[in-house]
């Protein structure tokens, strides 16, 4: 695409570079084709194999610093957590706490991958709503520094384990319903997740983690939900909660307001600004409580959402006259689920030609035996052809950790680049891999 500057010269303007949803040092290279952090993209699905999911290591170094950045110039005490469930692997959790962030684990297996990327326990926090005896055992042995507690059941299944001390925080459901789809909300009172206010149930577990000799009770955390754009919900937030800690007369240590920011996913999604949320927390938190707790945060998908991208290689092509046009792709709801569970939109680029304008409208199918299986209802594309590697931008949370064997088919490697360098740190699993637990 040409435009005009202040000589009157064309000059060009790079589709990718200028696009909010592909990771920070994208563009499009001298051959004409779609580069991430360095590494052609055509020539990195010929080297590793698709679909692949493709991150740019240094725009997740870059989010958490820009976390980091805008906490430490509101607050000095704060922690900016990882909410690992967004990209749970080993390499992830190892780039996280060399960026100095904390670690939100939701399972044992989250703690175990947590683990084994070296992440200092005291900086773990345990998460989930039915955590069971052997999760709390292993997090209690592993000496994971903070546990939030969901259920009076939890309370007291914790209790019976702990020969002595454990750091608590209780999750609230703050009765704030924030305007995203339903299946993201958390925080309206009608929720699987932690304890209500209206009925008293979170003033019962204040008075169960007081009783419970081991039990430390550090904070309170609540988190109302993902891929927000709205922050006035938080405001609201933060102060049910610092309503509650006065009828409770609690002086919390911690505070944790969750996560939730929004990412794009298409070009013209507009999210607020990572300073833009955390003034909105940070000055929310300072205005409601005295004295003010140490305020931690837990972003997941805006770390890594818009730093990874997953590329596949188009095997078929169809068009039904005067219907639409279907591109098939070698992965689909096994390796992102999300516009089959959402309804979430995407936009794709054919990485082969990426600096040409679209000509094609087409919808992106997926290779499972299902009809819903399509990744894109009206994807704009140049000139697509069997063969060349179709790329979708923004697939960096959520895909690899939801990604399943449906039909069989194995799951795709995590892949990051730096520098024009790719290195595999999740290979992809084998036919083999799918015999790995027969007995
Ligand atoms: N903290 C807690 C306790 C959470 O449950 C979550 C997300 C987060 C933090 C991070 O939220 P984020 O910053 O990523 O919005 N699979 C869905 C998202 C589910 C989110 C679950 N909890 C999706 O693909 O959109």
């Amino acid at each position: 695409m040409a435009s005009g500057d202040e000589s009157g010269a064309a000059t060009i303007v790079d589709p990718i570079a200028t696009s909010p949803v592909y990771p920070r040092g994208s563009r499009v290279n001298e051959s004409g084709r779609l580069e991430i952090a360095g590494c052609d993209v055509v020539e990195l699905a010929a080297e590793v194999g698709t679909p692949a999911y493709v991150y740019a290591e240094d725009d997740m170094r870059w989010r958490a610093r820009e976390f980091t950045r805008a906490m430490s110039e509101r607050s000095d005490d704060f922690e900016v957590l990882f909410a690992s469930k967004a990209l749970p692997c080993t390499a992830a959790y190892g780039l996280a706490a060399e960026e100095g962030l904390s670690v939100d684990v939701a399972s044992g297996g989250e703690l175990r991958m947590a683990l084994a990327a070296g992440v200092d326990p005291a900086r773990l926090h345990l998460h989930g709503n039915n955590k069971t005896e052997a999760e709390l055992r292993y997090a209690v042995e592993s000496g994971v520094g903070q546990i939030i507690v969901d259920s009076l059941d939890e309370i007291a299944r914790l209790e019976r384990l702990l020969d002595r001390s454990q750091r608590v925080l209780i999750r609230i459901t703050p009765g704030i319903r924030a305007s995203t789809h339903s299946y993201v909300q958390t925080g309206q009172e009608d929720s699987k997740f932690g304890f209500g206010l209206a009925d008293g149930h979170a003033a019962r577990a204040v008075a169960a983690v007081r009783d419970a000799p081991h039990l430390e009770l550090v904070g309170l955390h609540a988190h109302i939900g993902s891929q927000i754009f709205e922050l006035e919900p938080f405001t609201k937030a933060i102060e049910v909660l610092a309503d509650f800690t006065r009828s409770v007369e609690l002086q919390p240590e911690l505070l944790n307001i969750g996560g939730g920011l929004g990412i794009a996913y298409l070009d013209d999604d507009r999210p607020p600004s990572i300073d833009e949320y955390v003034e909105v927390k940070v000055a929310g938190v300072k205005r409601t409580f005295d004295p003010v707790p140490r305020i931690l945060i837990e972003p997941g998908r805006a770390l890594v959402g818009n730093a990874g991208v997953t590329a596949y290689r188009i095997g078929t092509m169809k068009e039904i006259p005067g219907v639409r046009t279907y591109i098939a792709v070698d992965g689909g709801m096994s390796d992102n689920l999300r516009p089959m569970l959402y309804g979430s939109r995407y936009q794709a680029v054919i990485a082969d030609r990426a600096g040409e304008p679209p000509d094609t409208s087409a919808t992106i199918a997926g290779m499972h035996c299902e009809s819903g299986d399509v990744l894109i209802d009206d994807a704009r594309l140049a000139s697509p052809r069997v063969g060349d590697v179709l790329v979708t931008p923004a697939t960096g949370a959520y895909g690899h950790s939801l990604a399943n064997n449906y039909n069989g088919v194995p799951r795709p490697p995590v892949v990051f680049c730096r520098d024009g360098e790719a290195r595999v740190v999740v290979r992809r699993e084998t036919w083999d891999d799918l015999l790995a637990r027969d007995v």
